[in-house]
């Protein structure tokens, strides 16, 4: 497997002074700008968007991967690649249609990946096995920045990750929520290569050192 991702969720970086945390992203080892997108509609909380995107865009030339938790992904790959997206991973209980919109995320040259929530079964990727760049298990309900970890989560990873294998594939899996020192070494144990952070990376003392501790 190649070296672990450190993906940071900027939902809890200071966001009146951006541009100054996503430097210290990148001077801290940080490998991706994690950007998760909320509706209001399939999430409870409403977060930022498109322009806000445009702007991350101009101010890092880091690898933008974006979460969409919103009801119609579809309609919005085609705004929020031209907003500078280098990933998008929308949620297979949305309304879209799975295929197609992975086919539309391809079209724009970018890379895709489909979400589950903390109940959804990893056996209803298995028809995507192949078809995408990365399975996001969500290890809290998506929503908020700063819950508490679901153990239950880390069977899923592992099914995930024996599922893969046995097809002789080594697809990224990606854990997102109630990631920090402690959750980190499990999670990596259970076959997870791109780890999320949010809260733990943005109040950790030492960001450089938050980060080495979530890579392992
Ligand atoms: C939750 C979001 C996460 C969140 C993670 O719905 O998808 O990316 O920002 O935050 P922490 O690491 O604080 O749980
Ligand atoms: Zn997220």
């Amino acid at each position: 497997m190649n070296k672990t991702i450190v993906s940071a969720s900027i939902l809890s970086a200071d966001l009146t002074a951006l541009g100054a945390d996503l430097k210290k992203c990148a001077e801290n080892g940080v490998d991706w700008v994690h950007f998760d997108v909320m509706d209001g509609v399939f999430v409870d909380n409403i977060s930022y968007g498109i322009p806000v995107l445009e702007s991350v865009n101009k101010a890092t030339d880091m690898f933008l991967d974006v979460h969409l938790m919103i009801t119609d992904p579809y309609k919005y790959v085609d705004a929020f690649a031209k907003a500078g997206a280098d990933m998008i991973t929308f949620h297979l209980e949305s309304s879209s249609d799975a295929d197609k919109t992975i086919e539309l995320i391809r079209s724009k040259g970018l890379k895709a990946g489909i979400a589950v929530r903390p109940k959804t079964p990893v056996e209803e990727l298995v028809p995507f096995f192949g078809k995408v760049d990365m399975f996001l298990v969500m290890t809290v309900e998506p929503g908020f920045g700063g819950q508490g970890f679901i153990p239950e989560t880390l069977d899923k990873v592992a099914q995930l990750r024996k599922l893969l294998s046995e097809k002789g594939l080594d697809t990224i899996i990606q854990t997102d929520g109630g990631i920090n020192g402690k959750t980190a070494p499990a999670v990596r144990e259970a076959g997870c290569d791109c780890l999320v952070s949010g809260s733990y990376l943005f109040k950790a003392e030492n960001m450089s050192d938050a980060v080495k501790i979530i890579r392992g």
